[in-house]
């Protein structure tokens, strides 16, 4: 199949990656030349990886870098299918899928990978709804076995179907999920990873303790904390500003505290700092912050001026009345 993917981010340059193991002409298109130049780069370390492991010959390897075509700029795609892996905004989606259904043949499918975005409400901007479909790949893609498949009300059989044996070509599990605010995936993974912020938060424990209740105590492979910088907090707080509006329940609203990391542009992994230190590519703990993932607190303020209890009556200068 000849394949757009738009966005080469974590998800794109993944996604291009088995596209292109798998055998299809992959376009892989970003705002910036150099966004699209990294994530080759990837793909080719990654790749070199997989043959050192044995995983793929190196034939594999050239090839599928061989059918891999940069683009940094919007012209006519002809193109089977077009998956769109940009950053999780509904109104940037909305943006890309008009340009999509103006620069694609009328067959071309039109997938969205977005984690939590109405697929109905993308596939409304095109002429073609019924072409229109959810393609939610797991991250990091060449490793995770899943792609969650969402129609949206008026996505054809046959755009399921292409989707379905597209998924099983790169070598996924399709999973079909409804096409509700964050799907299955993320409707349940999201607000557990919101409230692990929160207990961080409310002090209930620190990064380290609470990844590590949740690794040994829960068996999960991977702490709350540290999935949430691998997965980028700016789209966890998207997915759960998507959840909150979507169901009108508090009980999705995002925790202040990953708001104000998301604020500070440390947005986990890729940008090399969020709940942990990932600058030099290894996992570290931050050391700028407490444990408790806030700055030290100076403790002004918090305990009369010296001298005071010697001049006021007891009692008062412990605020006691
Ligand atoms: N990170 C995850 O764990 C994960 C998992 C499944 C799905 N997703 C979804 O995949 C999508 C991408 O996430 P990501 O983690 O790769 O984010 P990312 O920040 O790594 O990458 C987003 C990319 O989109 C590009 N982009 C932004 N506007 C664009 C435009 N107008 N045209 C072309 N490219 C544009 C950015 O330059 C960037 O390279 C989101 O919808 C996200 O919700 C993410």
């Amino acid at each position: 199949m000849k394949v757009l993917v738009v966005g080469a981010g974590q998800m794109g340059g993944g996604i291009a990656h088995v596209a292109a193991l798998s055998g299809d002409e992959v376009t892989l298109l970003d705002r910036e030349q150099r966004f699209v130049d990294g994530a080759i780069a990837t793909m080719r370390k990654n790749l070199d990886r997989g043959v050192e492991k044995g995983r793929v010959t190196p034939q594999d390897r050239d090839a599928a870098l061989g059918r891999i075509t940069p683009a940094a700029a919007w012209r006519e795609f002809d193109v089977d299918v077009a998956i769109e892996a940009a950053t999780e905004n509904e109104e940037l989606k909305r943006d890309i899928f008009r340009k999509l259904d103006a620069s694609t043949p009328e067959r071309t499918i039109l997938a969205s990978n977005t984690s939590s975005i109405s697929i109905t409400q993308l596939a409304a901007v095109t002429k073609r709804p019924e072409r229109v479909i959810g393609m939610h790949y797991m991250n990091p893609v060449p490793v995770m076995k899943l792609v969650e498949i969402i129609r949206g009300i008026a996505t054809a059989p046959q755009t399921y179907e292409t989707i379905r044996a597209l998924a099983v070509q790169h070598g996924k599990t399709p999973v079909e999920a409804r096409n509700y605010p964050g799907f299955i995936s993320n409707r349940i993974l999201c607000p557990m990873l919101n409230e692990a912020v929160f207990a961080l938060q409310e002090g209930v424990g620190t990064v380290e303790s609470i990844d590590t209740v949740m690794k040994l105590g829960m068996n999960h492979p991977m702490g709350p904390l540290e999935l949430a910088d691998f997965i980028g907090l700016d789209t966890l707080l998207a997915i759960m500003e998507v959840l909150v509006e979507g169901y009108g329940d508090p009980k999705y609203r995002p925790c202040p505290l990953l708001r104000e990391y998301v604020d500070a542009g440390w947005h986990g992994r890729k940008t090399g700092l969020g709940f942990y230190d990932w600058r030099g590519g290894e996992r570290r703990a931050r050391t700028d912050l407490t444990a408790s993932g806030v700055p030290a607190f100076s403790g002004d303020g918090t305990a009369a001026p010296s001298g005071a209890s010697a001049q006021a009556p007891a009692g008062v200068a412990n605020g006691a009345r």
